[in-house]
């Protein structure tokens, strides 16, 4: 009886043992991968809200002062998030294969200028969102430089499907 209890012991520990080291690989797995959808979809909300902007700036969608504003306010707001949790070790297209990222190692290199990538975001939006609203002119000429940081940041940093 007590050997089998002993046995049974060991059992539950070496399964408890499995299990530990198990759920150790799984939680940064889900860690990359929870930093993945949050940068993903934080890149989603960006292009949402540009949609609807370059849209109205193209002639593809009339013009609406408070439908522009609220987008600006969205991409201004956005762009203001901190975002350095996005960015975990091991998330890059070195480490994962080209349908899970196209953030491009260079983004974690000693001498990366993501911070400065992103600070030019920052600028942009706010230029937009006190421009969005008076009228078709001023969003238009805000547009161009919004367009200019998001490519300013996926030429160095994210691949291209080309
Ligand atoms: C500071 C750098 C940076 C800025 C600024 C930036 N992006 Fe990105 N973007 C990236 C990187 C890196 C990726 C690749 C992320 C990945 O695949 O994990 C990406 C991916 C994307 C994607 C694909 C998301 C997906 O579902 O895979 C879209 C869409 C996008 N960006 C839109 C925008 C728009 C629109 C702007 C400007 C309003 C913008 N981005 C500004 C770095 C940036």
């Amino acid at each position: 009886m007590k050997k089998t209890f002993a046995g049974l012991t060991a059992l539950v520990l070496a399964g408890a043992v499995a299990s530990t080291t198990f759920a150790h690989l799984a939680h940064a797995d889900t860690a990359v991968e929870a930093a993945l959808k949050a940068r993903q979809s934080h890149m989603q909300l960006y292009a949402f809200n540009i949609g609807l902007l370059g849209g109205m700036a193209k002639g593809e969608i009339d013009y609406n002062a408070d439908a522009a504003s609220a987008a600006a306010t969205n991409l201004a707001a956005l762009a203001k998030l901190d975002q350095s949790r996005y960015w975990p070790e091991g998330s890059s297209t070195l480490d994962l294969s080209p349908d899970q990222t196209a953030a491009l190692p260079d983004i974690w290199d000693d001498d990366s200028e993501i911070g400065a990538k992103a600070m030019a975001l920052v600028e942009a939006t706010a230029a937009m969102e006190s421009a969005a609203g008076n009228g078709l002119d001023s969003l238009r000429g805000a547009i161009g430089a919004v367009g200019e940081s998001c490519g300013g940041c996926h030429k160095p940093y994210r691949q291209s499907d080309d």
